[in-house]
């Protein structure tokens, strides 16, 4: 279509849309002014005054509480072996904390909107810098408010500042108290060298503890494993559960490759790794079995159970330590010995603890 076929009308509709915005709409915008003050009840009524103030104090001094619960609950309460206890000593650690904190939260915030100052204030545009007088007028406005909000008027609002600055004071000993109180704990880290494994004991299912022989473990199924005793421990049974589980796994032995050195840890394709990852810890557990391959869920660091639980991806720098595995007279497995090298993360000392029979080349590098 040429130029000279356009619909003709168009242009001059377009034009005389634009010409009646242009009258409907106003050079300048009349300044609407500041809408009407409402005085809040406090301004205006001295009861609210001193109720909101005593609100304010009341939260300060839920904080002081919830500092009080977080350390006592810290210094008196039981902590058992039992998960129900170590939630409820949690529970009430975390409680104390919540107090702590939220009560000089909400005290704040209910301060600054029912007592400070509730003045509006125009500040007319100009050149960066303020005039002198604007300047005297900010440092009086700032001093204003610091004598409305009896921050600076201790004589005014004594008990708002002195619950305050009781509340600051105390609300981080609830985080430092039990840090402190655990730093005098028990710095022998030659204990996360070792497990429950010994010569001889037996591999048993997580958690009921039945024992596992090597009959009940077909190609490609993997156990959840515990050292056998386990169990029955009085003392420190979660610390040595955390160290000692391992997964179980029986391969194809066609599939295995037997690293050097580890030529007899393993029977008839049945391996046993450590469940801690190397990375940071968490239990390595996801094992698929058409690839072999084991899946850390925290970061997702791969390890290959066919080949010496090397990583295959993620974070890790470590493959998982090997459990030497045999079977005993009654068709039992049975641990050989306790792992050749720390298990989990690494940390300072490890590289001592490290048995020398293996060659771990690369802790240099690791986390
Ligand atoms: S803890 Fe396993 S990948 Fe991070």
């Amino acid at each position: 279509m040429s130029t000279a076929d356009q619909p003709v009308g168009h242009d001059s509709a377009d034009s005389s849309t634009a010409a009646q915005a242009d009258e409907q709409t106003p050079e300048m915008f009349t300044d609407p002014g500041l809408p009407y003050h409402r005085p809040r009840r406090a301004d205006v009524d001295p009861k609210a005054d001193k109720r909101a103030e005593r609100q304010v104090a009341a939260l300060f001094g839920l904080s002081i509480l919830g500092t009080i619960i977080a350390i006592g609950s810290y210094l008196a309460l039981d902590m058992t072996e039992e998960i129900a206890s170590i939630r409820f000593v949690n529970m009430m650690i975390g409680l104390g904390l919540f107090l702590a904190m939220i009560g000089i939260g909400l005290g704040a915030v209910h301060w600054a909107k029912t007592l400070m100052r509730d003045h509006e204030m125009v500040e007319e545009r100009h050149e960066l810098r303020s005039s002198e007088e604007a300047r005297e007028g900010a440092v009086q406005n700032l001093k204003d408010g610091v004598e409305d909000s009896g921050i600076g008027g201790v004589k005014r609002r004594p008990v708002l500042v002195g619950s305050l600055v009781g509340a600051i004071a105390l609300a981080p000993l609830a985080v430092l108290f039990p840090q402190i109180g655990n730093m005098g704990g028990d710095w022998n880290t030659k204990k996360f060298a070792h497990t429950m494994w010994r010569k001889g004991t037996r591999l048993a299912r997580d958690p009921d503890g039945t024992l596992i022989k090597a009959s009940d473990v077909t190609i490609g199924s993997a156990f959840h494993v515990i050292p056998d005793g386990l169990n029955e421990l009085e003392h420190h049974r979660i610390e040595e559960k955390a160290k000692a589980v391992v997964l179980l796994v029986r391969l194809d032995p066609r599939d295995l490759k037997i690293q050097p050195g580890r030529e007899d840890w393993s029977f008839d394709g049945i391996v046993a790794y450590s469940k801690i990852c190397t990375h940071v810890g968490c239990p390595v557990a996801l094992y698929e079995q058409q690839t072999h391959h084991l899946l850390c869920p925290c970061h997702q660091s791969t390890f290959d159970v066919a080949d010496g639980a090397k990583v295959v991806f993620g974070p890790a720098k470590r493959p998982l330590p090997q459990l030497p595995i045999a079977v005993d007279d009654e068709g039992y497995i049975v641990a050989q010995s306790d792992f050749h090298e720390p298990i989990g993360p690494s940390y300072w000392t490890r590289l001592k603890h490290t048995s020398d029979g293996l060659n771990d080349s690369s802790e240099g590098s690791s986390h």
